[in-house]
């Protein structure tokens, strides 16, 4: 194909993420087996028209599981490619890794014109955006998620970054892909707590969409009431995909830079998740697995403040999709408390930001200023009924 005469794809996106600042818009395609079709690298090429170069940065079991098709076209589709691996897991969202992938991309003899393309889950997409985000100042980048949390949240909205000490997503940019592709088809091989991690996001949506897009009708959490399991949520899994990505999308619109406390709603159970993520030094859990406690313990949160009564329900659903709801790390409420008070979206004056469920299910607020004490309490309550808990 010439660089300069793309062929262009009939296919309509799945759906279009459109940003009145500079009136920006890219698509998200979300099709079962598009990795395996030239119409993937079509998509690449009309994203990227004057791209010569491409840095795919992925980690190697999963390029080799599912990324031979992806080269083969890309590489008819006109691009040089350069497949750069980093480790798989949260600590690889660190500085030396960033630098490691700028000096892939110098040694690939990236351009102004060529770009990046993060194939993985959410550790790769927030670290290769970064990446693009800043080298040569901003070069062009595609999201091919391939993780259940990745296709449900992370690869869309431009949250791009790394950790930086004990603050999660310290250092980042709000940088916007290109383009999305998901391919609800590779998540078949997804390792079993990957899987359980990114439902984790996808039960979070579900507890938040009438809060986000504005209507009290509600999809996502009666279609997860009716995944009994494992099987029952593949079968839904394009559906579910699609949901969690219209509701990421309209609340980006809204508030692309979370300055409204629209996109705030999104963070349900990630000032809980974070404070464990980080007391348990970003080894002992995945980050789904976090923001499941994390969302489960703002559920329990709300209930004992009378804001929230259908507990039952979201335990129920906790089950069945198999989500964790007491932490297995050494942890103490003091030290969960203090990495709360260090979350960098804890923006509150004097006292704890909480996003919080609110009847009816489906509904959440940012509620501010929990008093310290309050949340210790509620930290010391809830850890005490963890199965390895040591007075
Ligand atoms: N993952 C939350 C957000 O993108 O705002």
């Amino acid at each position: 194909m010439s660089l300069n005469n793309p062929a262009r794809s009939t296919v309509a996106p799945t759906l279009t993420v459109t940003l009145p600042r500079q009136a920006y818009q890219y698509p998200i395609y979300i099709q079962p087996g598009v990795l395996g079709r030239p119409l993937a690298s079509q998509w690449v090429r009309q994203a990227l028209p004057t791209a010569a170069r491409l840095l795919v940065v992925t980690h190697e079991p999963l390029w080799a599981l599912h990324g031979q098709p992806l080269l083969a076209q890309l590489q008819q589709a006109g691009f040089a490619v350069t497949v750069f691996a980093v480790p798989q897991g949260e600590p690889t969202k660190q500085l030396s890794w960033l630098q490691a992938v700028w000096q892939a991309a110098q040694q690939a003899g990236l351009t102004r014109q060529d770009g990046f393309l993060a194939f993985g889950g959410g550790v790769i997409g927030d670290l290769t955006g970064f990446a693009a985000s800043a080298y040569y100042r901003g070069l062009p980048f595609v999201q091919v998620p391939t993780t259940l949390l990745a296709q449900v949240d992370s690869s869309v909205g431009g949250k791009t970054g790394i950790n930086c000490g004990p603050v999660k997503n310290s250092i980042g940019a709000f940088y916007q892909p290109k383009l999305v592709i998901i391919d609800p088809q590779v998540l078949a091989t997804l390792p079993h707590r990957e899987w359980t991690a990114g439902l984790a996001e996808v039960a979070k949506y579900g507890l938040i969409e009438a809060a986000c897009t504005g209507q009290a009708e509600i999809h996502l959490w009666p279609l997860l009431t009716q995944c009994a399991d494992r099987e029952a949520v593949v079968a839904q899994c394009a559906a579910l995909v699609g949901q969690c990505c219209r509701i990421k999308a309209s609340v980006v619109q809204q508030d692309e830079f979370e300055q409204t406390g629209l996109r705030a709603l999104l963070n349900l159970g990630h000032t809980f998740g974070h404070a464990l993520e980080a007391d348990g030094e970003y080894t002992t859990y995945l980050h789904g697995e976090a923001v499941a406690i994390g969302t489960w313990w703002a559920c329990v949160f709300a209930h004992q403040h009378d804001t929230f009564t259908p507990l039952q329900a979201v335990q129920a659903v906790w089950q069945q999709l198999g989500l964790p709801t007491a932490p297995w790390g050494n942890h103490q409420p003091e030290r969960l408390l203090k990495a709360m008070q260090q979350d960098k979206k804890n923006k509150a004056q004097g006292g704890i930001m909480l996003v919080l469920p609110q009847d009816p299910l489906g509904h959440a607020w940012v509620a501010p200023g929990h008093r310290d004490k309050t949340v210790l309490a509620f930290l010391q309550q809830q850890l005490a009924l963890a199965p390895n808990h040591i007075e």
